[in-house]
């Protein structure tokens, strides 16, 4: 018999519909022993949270977060809020004993990720952090040849995200719908929003960073802000660059901007091992590219992998192979491996923990673009 987990989700912007939609789907797919109750969802404005519950099937809303977080009946918050709540939020939600799943980035920065581990690890709740990317099938595909060894000693590590939102100077900041160019909100800009990303699936397939050299840039350095109606200096980096030893000794490339004319959400990667290559893009998500050296001469060449057969991950799931899933299947499938979790008694990765390994290296990337040093992760 399914066990009902009670959800309550904080934020119902994007975030909130991409997890609403999981817990909505996940048992339709999943055998699961937990089953996701949609509980409450909160956010500030009554109108449209109400509205929101109502299209995504929650049983009740709240205005107030500390109202949500204190209900009995509420069993799992999920934090869908801006950066600059994920503190607050998640340590309230560890004093009321509640399992927690935040949105990345873990936090601000260092300090505050580590008293978000120190609070989640002191109350013994479950915890998960939504580096959603570690879950698209063909992801998880290069996991697993880098696990079985198929790559050999890896080389290099080069990944990009790639946008071009941010151009228009007139382009304001801060707000409801522009918090991620107010470094208040976001904390920082493309390093905390799309490289930690490409950190977090780095250091999940390649092992621990090193060290960093990063440059980054603030091309518009001034934005009418939203909430004061003034025109403020811009604090967040419109682009970033860095170099990176990985603790394997393989070299990696990593960049990031949303000044990118034609981009949209090109996320890439591409790993070089010693017996086999791989590589990977967002906008064409099913395809695995490889390419096996050991091969026979004469067939040698880049394989390009459609990931949707059984025994590829997550897809027996599914349908019938051949068919494809997208992004918001990700969602799912992190629901699902944290029921799985939660029923066996597994942390289900990233937790905190490990998501704040992605906030060190952040963090050395900024610090690293700030003095122009090498800087070690610390
Ligand atoms: N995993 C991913 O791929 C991914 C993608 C996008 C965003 N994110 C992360 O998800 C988080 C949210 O991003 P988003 O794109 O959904 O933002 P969004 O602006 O679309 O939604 C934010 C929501 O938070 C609500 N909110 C703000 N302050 C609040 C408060 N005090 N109390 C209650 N609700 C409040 C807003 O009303 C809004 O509903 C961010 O941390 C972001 O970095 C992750």
């Amino acid at each position: 018999m399914t066990k009902p987990l009670n959800i309550g989700v904080i934020g119902c912007g994007f975030m909130g519909r991409t997890h609403s939609n999981a817990y909505n789907r996940v048992s339709n797919f999943f055998t699961t022993e937990y089953k996701p109750v949609l509980k409450a969802v909160c956010a500030r404005s009554a109108d449209s949270v109400k509205a929101f519950a109502d299209q995504w099937g929650y049983e009740s809303v709240e205005t107030d977060w500390r109202k949500l977080i204190a209900r009995d009946d509420i069993d799992a918050v999920d934090i869908c809020t801006p950066n600059n709540l994920h503190k607050e939020l998640a340590i309230a939600c560890a004093e009321a004993g509640k399992m927690i799943l935040c949105e990345k980035p873990l936090a601000m920065n260092v300090e505050e990720g580590e008293e978000m581990c120190a609070a989640v690890e002191k109350a013994g709740v479950a915890n998960t952090v939504w580096y959603n990317y570690r879950r698209v099938p063909a992801v998880t595909l290069a996991k697993q040849l880098i696990d079985e060894g198929k790559l050999g000693r890896i080389f290099h590590y080069r990944a990009n995200f790639l946008q071009d939102w941010t151009i228009a100077e007139d382009l304001p900041q801060g707000g409801a719908a522009l918090w991620r160019l107010d470094a208040a909100a976001a904390g920082s800009g493309v390093t905390g929003d799309l490289l930690a990303h490409c950190i977090d699936t780095a250091i999940w397939l390649n092992g621990g960073v090193t060290n960093v050299n990063a440059m980054t840039e603030t091309f518009i350095k001034q934005r009418k802000h939203n909430l004061t109606g003034k025109v403020e200096p811009v604090g967040i980096d419109d682009a970033c660059a860095f170099l990176c030893r990985f603790d394997n000794g393989s070299l990696g490339l990593f960049e990031s901007t949303r000044y990118a004319r034609g981009h949209k959400a090109l996320y890439t990667f591409e790993i070089n091992g010693e017996h086999a290559s791989i590589k990977w893009d967002l906008h064409d998500l099913h395809r695995l590219e490889y390419f096996e050296h050991r091969d026979e001469g004469r067939l040698r060449g880049w394989r390009s992998i459609h990931v949707t057969d059984g025994d590829h991950p997550y897809m027996k799931q599914w349908w019938v192979p051949g068919l494809q899933i997208g992004y918001e299947h990700t969602f799912v499938h992190q629901v699902a491996d944290f029921l799985e979790g939660l029923a066996s008694g597994t942390p289900v990765s990233p937790t905190f923990r490990e998501a704040l390994e992605t906030q060190k290296i952040c963090d050395a990337v900024l610090a690293s673009a700030k003095s122009g040093q090498w800087t070690d992760v610390g």
